[in-house]
């Protein structure tokens, strides 16, 4: 079957699948941040294979798929924070987020300040596509990599146990994992 998304030919899904195969059989709870046609939540489905795991996407708008019912699709926008805790308070604490929303700072800053806390420990935040901050002629994207370097920085006062960046040509991925305490009180 093919999957509508741009996550198989930048090749994400191959570091995907590497994350995630300890999770596959396992049951989990995962968000993802952005639907457009719904092609990642349909993919996340057949990968996972846990029967009670849960798969939660969030959007502007919704696409007119037919889910399973461990698919759980929300209108809702980035920016809007009670929105945002009402879906993490039914479906938290996540084993995986992955922000493939807007890619923009503003956004996806609020997403990682008011959603990191709802990822397990052990678990991982994931924001895709940062790189489109360097594309000077695309302003709206100003401040993606300020942003992963700000996290970066804040590593260890966030309880961030395990980092990635992954930037090549067309793909961008950088993921924070979740740890028991900070480094540093
Ligand atoms: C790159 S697409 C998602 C692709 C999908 N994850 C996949 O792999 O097939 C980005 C999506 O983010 C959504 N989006 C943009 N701004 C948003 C916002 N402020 N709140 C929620 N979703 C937003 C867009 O509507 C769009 O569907």
């Amino acid at each position: 079957m093919g999957y509508d998304t741009d996550k198989i030919a930048n090749g994400l899904m191959e570091n995907y699948k590497t994350l995630f195969s300890p999770l596959q059989h396992k049951k989990i709870s995962i968000l993802e941040i952005g639907i457009l046609e719904g092609g990642s939540l349909l993919y996340w489905d057949n990968y996972f294979q846990h029967l009670e795991t849960v798969i939660v996407g969030l959007d502007l708008s919704l696409p007119s798929v037919e889910f399973s019912d461990r698919v759980k699709v929300f209108k809702c926008d980035q920016n809007d924070n009670k929105g945002l805790r009402t879906i993490a308070g039914e479906y938290g604490p996540f084993d995986i987020i992955i922000d493939d929303g807007s890619h923009f700072r503003k956004e996806t800053e609020n997403c990682f300040r008011e959603l990191f806390a709802e990822v397990a420990i052990g678990g991982y935040y994931i924001i895709e596509d940062w790189a489109a901050g360097y594309w000077r002629d695309r302003p709206m994207y100003a401040g993606m990599v300020e942003l992963i370097n700000e996290i970066i920085a804040r590593i260890p006062e966030l309880s961030i146990s395990e980092s990635r960046v992954i930037l090549e040509k067309n793909k961008a991925l950088a993921f924070f994992r979740k740890g028991e305490t900070g480094w540093q009180e």
